[in-house]
């Protein structure tokens, strides 16, 4: 239509305000409230960066010992959600079992059938916490292992990974994973957090708007890439098949998950942390030398084949081998992505609510001219006059 601009993937197009997190996607820096990640990934725990979204400040020593207690009172899943854990085929993909139980967490309660209920910081606190509970307890039914009741004294990251098992992680471990938290809190307005924006914006309820986040966050364009990334480092097998790899792919159009991102021009800055950690973790070797030489070498091809080009490694590339280095299998990847993205979709839910108006854009029609209806027995008939000779 004359006069309408279409702005397909709305790239470029501000829709919004946030005083959450700020992408500068020329220079590659993120920063949550100001803060920025190269801070906050060696400095804070991931409990901060939870306090720092969801109350707006970074927490002094007791508000910070208060909000882990609290956290840790809140893992343990209610009845319903285990009951229907345990009823889910194992065969089933962990996003899609976080995803239905996650919405099942505000079945037991009260409901109000117009406007916004239990969506405030306690609501959020809850999802926080139980997600990684819901996670860890998903991998081990499915193996056909009781899930371990959380730990009451370890943080976010090392109790995930004691649900894991039922032992408490080393200090290093449970560190990198905290890290890995950190870094992937909130990220502007990234699809799953527009997502959980406009289901908000209808005053759908927190967990409602969650559910839409963790449903828009599996797709390989977005949280579903790490999985991908994890199966090509698989395919080139070692460090010296990189090249001739990414040749290869290039020739047949095909796309590397874990490059290429709609807001950095440049690495994205979560790259360099996880990549420290990947290749900590794996001794410099293993997943982490052959995506060392994937990543080279993509940037050695690209220049030659599109110069114009600027896809450089996103945030999933190392998180492959730095969570496959931390014994996660790579079909919980996105899960991780989401255990630590709760935080900060929580945050924006409840920016929403707090100035909100709805949101709903609108689109070019470009189907047929208003014409008449036909009724059904004249329908699939030759129009008159066109009749086969
Ligand atoms: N591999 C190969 N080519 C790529 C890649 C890639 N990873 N990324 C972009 N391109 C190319 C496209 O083929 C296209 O080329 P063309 O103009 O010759 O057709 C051009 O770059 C532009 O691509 P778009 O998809 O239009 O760009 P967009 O801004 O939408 O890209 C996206 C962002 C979707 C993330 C893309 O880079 C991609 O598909 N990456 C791989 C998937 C991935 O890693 N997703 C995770 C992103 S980070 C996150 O969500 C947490």
């Amino acid at each position: 239509m004359p006069g309408i601009v279409v702005d397909r993937g709305l790239e470029g197009v501000n829709v919004g305000e946030t005083v959450l997190s700020n992408v500068e996607g020329e220079v590659g820096r993120l920063t949550f409230r100001g803060y920025d990640i190269d801070d906050l990934a060696p400095k804070a725990t991931y409990e901060e960066v939870v306090a720092l979204m969801l109350h707006g400040t970074l927490p002094t020593a007791a508000e910070l010992a208060a909000l882990e207690a609290k956290l840790s009172s809140l893992r343990a899943l209610p009845d319903a959600t285990l009951a229907l854990l345990r009823a889910l085929p194992r065969e089933a993909w962990p996003m899609d079992v976080l995803r239905t139980a996650v919405s099942s967490l505000s079945l037991p309660l009260p409901h109000k059938p117009s406007g916004v209920h239990a969506s405030d910081v306690d609501a959020a606190l809850s999802l926080v916490a139980k997600t990684t509970t819901i996670v860890a307890a998903w991998d081990r039914l499915r193996q056909g292992l009781e899930p371990i009741a959380p730990h009451p004294t370890l943080g976010t990251a090392a109790n995930f990974l004691y649900m894991k098992t039922g032992k408490e992680p080393t200090a290093e471990y449970a560190k990198a994973l905290d890290q890995y938290y950190v870094l992937l809190v909130d990220h502007g307005y990234n699809a799953s957090t527009f997502s959980a924006r406009v289901t908000a914006s209808t005053n759908a309820d927190l967990y409602c708007a969650i559910t839409a986040a963790l449903a828009t966050l599996t797709g390989e364009l977005h949280g579903g890439a790490p999985s991908q990334v994890q199966d090509s480092l698989v395919d080139v097998g070692s460090a010296d098949k990189a090249e001739q790899w990414v040749r290869d792919l290039i020739k047949r159009k095909g796309r590397l998950m874990g490059m290429g991102h709609r807001e950095y021009k440049v690495r994205d800055p979560r790259a360099k942390h996880l990549e420290e950690t990947a290749k900590r973790l794996n001794n410099g070797g293993g997943s982490y030398a052959i995506a060392r030489a994937l990543e080279d070498a993509w940037n050695k091809v690209i220049a030659e084949e599109k110069p114009q080009a600027r896809i450089f490694a996103n945030v999933d590339f190392y998180t492959a081998p730095a969570l496959g280095a931390l014994g996660i299998p790579s079909d919980e990847y996105t899960c991780m992505f989401a255990c630590s993205r709760m935080a900060g979709w929580c945050a924006h839910v409840l920016e929403q609510y707090a100035n909100n108006r709805l949101i709903r854009p609108q689109v070019t029609y470009t189907g047929p001219e208003v014409h008449p209806f036909e009724p059904i027995a004249e329908r699939g008939r030759e129009p008159a006059g066109s009749a086969r000779s």
